[in-house]
């Protein structure tokens, strides 16, 4: 049998500075930096991001490789995110892989940050994979897309966000609520103690595939701007139903798209992926359909849902076995379209 290549992965899009380290499909490491500094100001910073990138990024190779066991010379390649994403944080991931890569005299692999995501659903953690050709839908802070995966490398968006993505919405509606960024993981808390009917927001109306969520994001807002008006505590009284509500709303959005797209495609084996495939109401909602309809559903483990470099690995995996390697010319790219 031929061994199995031990990869080190690098992920820097965004505000989580990580490194994985990989034998094959397997996760020997994967260890996250996340950046606290964005809190106070509800949002990321970019040059926030770019800086404390480069202080994070030594100890959290050094961590990935010492919690693989492994040593550097037993690294076969090095794997990066090439984008889309921040440009300053790209850059700081980008310039350490290249120079590794030169260092260590071994191969460079650049990796599309949503591709990875997708491809996350590979991870070898023992339970089934998808069948190709299958649905995904990749939902983050920065994209919202249904993907026709047909294979590893052949790729379709057949659906997309025209304007905020769904994790924006969760963040968005999360600020307008006073909660701290990522406000995401917060709605998800909330929501769980609270009533999804308690509130009902407008519905977007987009044909096809695609998705809008900057009308929902309105809706809210004049909603709760109107209630606190009349009670200026009308969001502490009402905090879990408020989640509750919207993630009902936002969760409703994407699970109306994907039904479609399985009566469009006819194609029942779906995948979920990215940040927002971490929700708990989404996944459940998804088993529920999934059960009722025969679909086979796919869904990340927890820590594979949000940024990580595991997937950057499992990615970089793929293209080590085609020999698809990158040059010392390879640049980082802010919008890299599939
Ligand atoms: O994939 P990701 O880590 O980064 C991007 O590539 O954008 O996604 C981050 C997004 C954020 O908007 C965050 O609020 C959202 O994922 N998110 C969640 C949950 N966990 C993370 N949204 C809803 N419920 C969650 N449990
Ligand atoms: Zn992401």
């Amino acid at each position: 049998m031929t061994k199995e290549p031990i990869i080190l992965a690098i992920e820097s899009s965004c505000d989580d500075t990580s490194a994985a380290v990989l034998k094959g499909k397997k996760v020997l490491s994967n260890v996250i930096a996340n950046q606290t500094i964005h809190k106070e100001y509800g949002g990321v910073v970019p040059e926030l991001a770019s800086r404390a990138h480069q202080q994070n990024i030594i100890p959290v190779v050094d961590s990935a490789i010492k919690k693989a066991k492994i040593t550097k010379s037993n690294i076969d390649a090095i794997a990066f995110t090439k984008g889309p994403g921040l440009l300053g944080s790209l850059l700081v991931g980008t310039s350490f892989a290249k120079s590794f890569s030169m260092g260590m005299n071994i191969p460079l692999i650049q990796i599309n940050h949503m591709k990875a995501h997708i491809l996350s659903l590979f991870i070898d953690e023992g339970q089934k994979t998808p069948k190709f050709p299958f649905l995904c839908l990749t939902v983050s802070g920065g994209h919202t897309q249904i993907v026709l995966v047909n294979s590893i490398n052949k790729m379709e968006v057949i659906g997309t966000t025209l304007d905020d993505a769904a994790g924006e919405a969760f963040d968005k509606s999360a600020k307008i609520l006073g909660l701290d960024y990522p406000g995401g993981p917060l709605i998800d808390k909330f929501g769980k103690e609270g009533n999804t009917q308690a509130f009902s927001f407008g519905k977007p109306k987009v044909d096809g595939l695609n998705f809008s969520f900057s009308g929902l994001k309105t809706s809210i807002l004049y909603k709760i701007r109107d209630c606190v008006n009349s009670n200026p505590n009308f969001i502490n009284e009402n905090l879990n139903d408020l989640c509750a509500s919207i993630q009902f709303s936002i969760v409703n959005i994407l699970i109306e798209k994907i039904q479609k797209a399985v009566n469009k495609t006819n194609i029942k084996e779906i995948g979920i992926a990215g940040g927002v495939s971490a929700n708990s109401f989404l996944r459940s909602s998804l088993k529920n359909i999934a059960k009722k309809n025969n679909y086979n559903l796919y869904i990340p483990k927890f820590e594979y849902c949000t940024d990580n470099a595991a997937m950057i690995g499992i990615a970089g995996y793929f293209k080590y076995l085609e020999k698809d390697f990158s040059s010392q010319s390879e640049i980082a790219t802010a919008r890299l379209l599939f």
